[in-house]
Order: structure tokens, then C-alpha cells, then sequence
């Protein structure tokens, strides 16, 4: 009997988004589940229930689908249901799954009601961020609609476009921005300021991101205090206070000369840093705008009011805590594309029926309790975490370079192919020994050619390997009309096995160049 997967409306006051859209019920229905959705759950995110209905999901009410599904899919933590007056946790089919924004450090009491109930609970908060779970990141894919929308709001309140103009009535200076903090959300403010014409500044206090930066278009910040803030995992760790005060310094500065500030500047599990004083707002021109993303953590601006836009000295200081939720559809669109990869790792069988497998990484980090036990926070992970800002390809010498131990064996494989080559030269027709070498040699410079190419050029291997396969089936195509039936075989089996590689060549090229595409 397939579980049945279910996507309660949202109930949180202002929130837009919901977790599976009718293109994932499409795909969770291909996992063999059976998809329950509740009226009216996608309607802020601009999906129907027809939609829902067409995607293949069953429309339900909220009561019935509570006690129904096996899986819940949500966006927010469970909270008291306002129409049934009853917590959703208590709501839950016991031994149930349930899948979500969790945030257990927060949570641990309602997480105790769902453990009474025998629930799994994923949360997708804590889904590592190794590059597997990639895939699987909300918390990316959240903060890079975040990171765009704080530029749309602070466009909004500004009084002035960012693109700077000439026109017959005037002169219109580009607007100034100061993005603190180039995270995920950092990057994609700097990008959506950056493609709407403004002139960019970043900061942040881990240097490996100065690159990013400077790649976006923007211009990299420095302090004259010399400290490398990058944690573990990628994330910031604390600065010193001697670090902290010279940044508040040079923002204060650049508070004189820039008309934006947006700010995402935080620290895994410890509240945002203060990095804007009162006095620092004060020195920004009349009509300027700051952005502060780290609201919901307590805020990087000290005027910061969570989830409010408020006036001070002309300054507007807006810290909504909702910007994914405002753009409802592709926040949503992403979260469901988030939860269905979540789904599929859970799904092995396809059969349309979860396992949970502890002994999966991935599965361990996201799964914050486990048939009713809490299981948050997880064991440390044994795999190496990339950081987004990766170094440029190793270098070439370093693929080459054998290890020492497998020199002797390299030794004796080569005197043993001298050997059997000397005595296949006693045998053989002298004309078969000039192919014969000349064929074994292009192995040798083939292998070395492939082998010991860096993975950044592999695109450009492909043209070569391609142009390659090219002379490969002109040459076969020439043996084909030989009478003898061994050639005209092996002539075959060249051929086919070239153009293999070639359509292959360019398919991977086509879908390569398609990531590159702005439709
Ligand atoms: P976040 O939201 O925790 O922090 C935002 C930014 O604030 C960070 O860049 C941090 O360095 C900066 N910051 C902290 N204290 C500051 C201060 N005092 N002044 C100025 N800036 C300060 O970070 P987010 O966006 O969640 O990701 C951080 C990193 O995590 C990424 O850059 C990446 O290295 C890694 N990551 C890895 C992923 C993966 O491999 N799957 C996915 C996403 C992120």
C-alpha cells in the first residue's frame, strides 16, 4: 500500500509559500506516494487546487488530511492550527513522518509532543551542507530569493532608480549600495543591485569571498586589522572585538558616501552581530535606505524593529522577516523542488514507501528525530564540507605526480611490455611491427593526453576528443570497402563507437552550455 504524502495550507500569520506546487506533485506521484493537498493551500502562491487536481493530488480539508497522511510536507515549524484550535504536532497520524523548516534548537518542546506521537521528523534546516545535499539546501535557495528581494524593497523605498542617467532635465547619479555580509543572500543582493545598474560595495570577514565579489561586479571592502573569519563548514565564526570595531569604523564611513545598506551578517547559532549604531544611520543622507536580513536573529542594525519598516532621520529600516514568503511562487517552486530531492533520497524503492536511512550522512543530519526519539543535533560529519568559494582547479602537476609506492610497480609493467614486444618482434612481419608500434604508442600519449588533464578543462577535452573520433571515422569509413571481412568489422566497430562519442560530445556540451543560458 503506497504512503500517502500531505501539504497542509500554511497557517503562520503571512505566510505565502507552500511546500510542493503541481509540477512536484507530479514527480512525488512518480515516487509511487499518493499526494493529499489541502483547499486552498497553494492559493497565495498563485497555484489552484484545479492545478493540484490536474498535477494528480487529492483535495482534502485540513482536519482530514491531519489525520490521514503518513507524510507531512511543510514550510514552517507545526504551530496552533487557528481554525481547529489544536497544535498541528497534536494533529499528526501517530508514527507519522513529518518534513520542514524545524529550527530544533528552537523547537524542543513541540518536538517532545511530536516524539509522544512516535513521529520522524526531517528537518530541512538541518540538512548538511555537503555537496550532495546541494540539491537539497532550502536554507540556499531561501536566502538567494531573500538576497533578491531585499534589493526590491530597498528600490522601493528609495526615492531614485540605481541606474545612473543623463537626461535633458538633469543629471541622475547611480545609486550607491554597501552589502555586509556576501553570503548566499549577500551574493544574490549584490547581483540583483549590481544588474539593475548601481554601483556596489561588500564586505565581509571571510576573504575567500573576495573573488565572488569582485567577479559580481562589485568592489571588496577591507579593514586594516589583518583576521580570517571563515568557521568551519564555510559558515563565519565570531570576530574579535578589535575586529568588529574597525568594521564598524569603515561602515560608518561609507554610511556618508552610500545611499543602500543591506546587511546579512550572521553567525551560526549565536545572535546576528551589531554592526550599524544609531550614530552610523545618522550619517546617511535623507531618503537612504537599509535593508537588515539578520532581523529575525535579532538584526545587524540596532534600529532594526523585526519584521517592520520604520523611519528614522529619513532613513528607512526595513526589517521584514518574510522576503522569501513576497515572492510566494518561486520561493515555493524552489522549497517544493528542495522537499521532492528529499523525497527521492528517502524513496529508494520507488515504490512510494519512506525509508529513513540513519546510516546515510545526508539522511543522519536532516532527521532531528527518529520513530519518536530525539536524534538532534547529529554526530559531527566524517565527509569534507566544500566551501561555496572553492579554490581554483589544482594544479595540473598535482594530478600527475604518482605516488612513490606505485613507481616500482610502473617500472616492472614497463620492462614486462618491453619484453613482450621484443618477442612479438621476433614472430612478427616487419610491417605489422611499424603499425604495431606506432599504434601502442599512441595508447601511451592518449592516456597521458586524457589522464592527466585538469577537471576545469574537461569541456575542452570533450572539442578535442571529438575532433579525434572525427579522423577515427574517416579512417574507418576508408578501411570499410577493404575485402577482408576482419577489417571491414573492426572498420564497423570504429565507426560505431566514434559516433557514439560524438553525438555523446555534444549532448553533454549542449546541456553544459544550456546552465550558461539566460532564457
Ligand atoms: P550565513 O547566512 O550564515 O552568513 C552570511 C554571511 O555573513 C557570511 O558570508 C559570513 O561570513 C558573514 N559575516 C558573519 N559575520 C560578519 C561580520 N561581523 N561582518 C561581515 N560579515 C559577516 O551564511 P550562508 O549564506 O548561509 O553561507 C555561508 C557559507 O556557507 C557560504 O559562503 C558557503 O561557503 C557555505 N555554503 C555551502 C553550501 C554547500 O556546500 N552545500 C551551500 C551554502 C553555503
Amino acid at each position: 500500500m503506497p504512503m500517502t504524502i500531505g501539504v497542509p495550507r500554511e497557517v503562520h500569520p503571512g505566510e505565502r509559500r507552500v511546500a510542493a506546487t503541481p509540477d512536484s506533485v507530479k514527480e512525488l506521484l512518480k515516487l509511487g506516494y499518493q499526494v493529499a493537498v489541502e483547499t486552498g493551500a497553494g492559493q497565495e502562491a498563485s497555484f489552484s487546487d484545479d492545478d493540484y487536481r490536474a498535477a494528480g493530488a487529492a483535495i482534502v480539508d485540513a482536519a482530514s488530511l491531519w489525520a490521514s497522511v503518513d507524510v507531512v510536507v511543510k514550510v514552517r515549524p507545526p504551530q496552533v492550527h487557528p481554525s481547529l484550535g489544536v497544535e498541528e504536532a497534536a494533529l499528526l497520524k501517530k508514527h507519522a513522518t513529518l518534513i520542514g523548516f524545524v529550527w530544533p534548537a528552537q523547537q524542543m518542546p513541540m518536538l517532545e509532543r511530536l516524539a509522544q506521537r512516535g513521529a520522524t521528523v526531517l528537518a530541512m534546516d538541518c540538512v548538511p551542507r555537503i555537496s550532495r545535499a546541494q540539491k537539497l539546501d532550502a536554507l540556499s535557495s531561501m536566502a538567494n530569493m531573500a538576497g533578491y528581494r531585499a534589493v526590491i524593497e530597498a528600490a522601493h523605498a528609495f526615492g531614485r532608480p540605481f541606474a545612473g542617467q543623463i537626461t535633458a532635465a538633469g543629471k541622475i547619479p547611480p545609486a550607491r549600495v554597501l552589502v555586509i555580509g556576501a553570503g548566499v543572500a549577500g551574493l544574490a543582493a549584490i547581483s540583483a543591485a549590481r544588474s539593475l545598474g548601481a554601483v556596489v560595495r561588500a564586505f565581509d570577514t571571510r576573504p575567500v569571498v573576495r573573488q565572488q565579489i569582485e567577479s559580481l561586479g562589485a568592489e571588496f571592502l577591507t579593514v586594516e586589522i589583518e583576521e580570517d573569519g571563515s568557521g568551519s563548514g564555510g559558515y563565519a565564526k565570531e570576530m574579535s572585538p578589535a575586529f568588529i570595531e574597525a568594521e564598524m569604523r569603515l561602515f560608518a564611513e561609507q554610511a556618508r558616501e552610500v545611499d543602500i545598506i543591506i546587511t546579512t551578517a550572521l553567525i551560526p547559532g549565536k545572535p546576528a552581530p551589531k554592526l550599524l549604531e544609531a550614530g552610523t544611520v545618522g550619517l546617511m543622507r535623507s531618503g537612504s535606505v537599509v535593508v537588515d536580513l539578520a532581523a529575525e536573529q535579532g538584526g545587524n542594525c540596532v534600529l532594526t524593529v523585526p519584521g517592520e519598516s520604520v523611519r528614522r532621520d529619513g532613513v528607512t529600516i526595513i526589517g521584514y522577516t518574510d522576503l522569501p514568503s513576497r515572492m510566494a511562487a518561486q520561493s515555493s517552486q524552489l522549497y517544493a523542488t528542495n522537499i521532492r530531492h528529499l523525497l527521492t533520497e528517502l524513496t529508494p524503492g520507488k515504490d512510494g514507501q519512506l525509508v529513513v536511512n540513519m546510516d546515510d550522512e545526508m539522511i543522519r543530519g536532516a532527521t532531528v528525530q527518529h520513530q519518536g526519539a530525539v536524534t538532534w543535533p547529529p554526530p559531527p560529519l566524517t565527509v569534507a564540507i566544500p566551501q561555496q568559494q572553492a579554490p581554483a582547479a589544482a594544479p595540473v602537476e598535482a594530478v600527475a605526480a604518482p605516488p612513490r609506492n606505485r613507481t616500482g610497480v610502473t617500472l616492472a609493467a614497463l620492462a614486462l611490455a618491453a619484453i613482450a614486444l621484443l618477442a612479438l618482434g621476433a614472430v612478427a612481419p616487419p610491417a605489422f611491427m611499424a603499425h604495431f608500434t606506432v599504434f601502442v604508442l599512441a595508447i601511451f600519449v592518449g592516456y597521458q593526453v586524457v589522464w592527466n588533464v585538469t577537471a576545469a578543462l574537461h569541456t575542452p577535452l570533450m572539442s578535442v576528443t571529438n575532433a579525434i573520433s572525427g579522423i577515427i571515422v574517416v579512417g574507418a569509413l576508408v578501411q570499410l570497402g577493404k575485402p577482408s571481412l576482419l577489417t571491414a568489422v573492426i572498420a564497423g566497430c570504429a565507426v560505431l563507437v566514434a559516433t557514439i562519442n560524438i553525438a555523446g560530445g555534444f549532448l553533454v556540451t549542449q546541456r553544459m552550455l544550456k546552465m550558461f543560458q539566460r532564457d
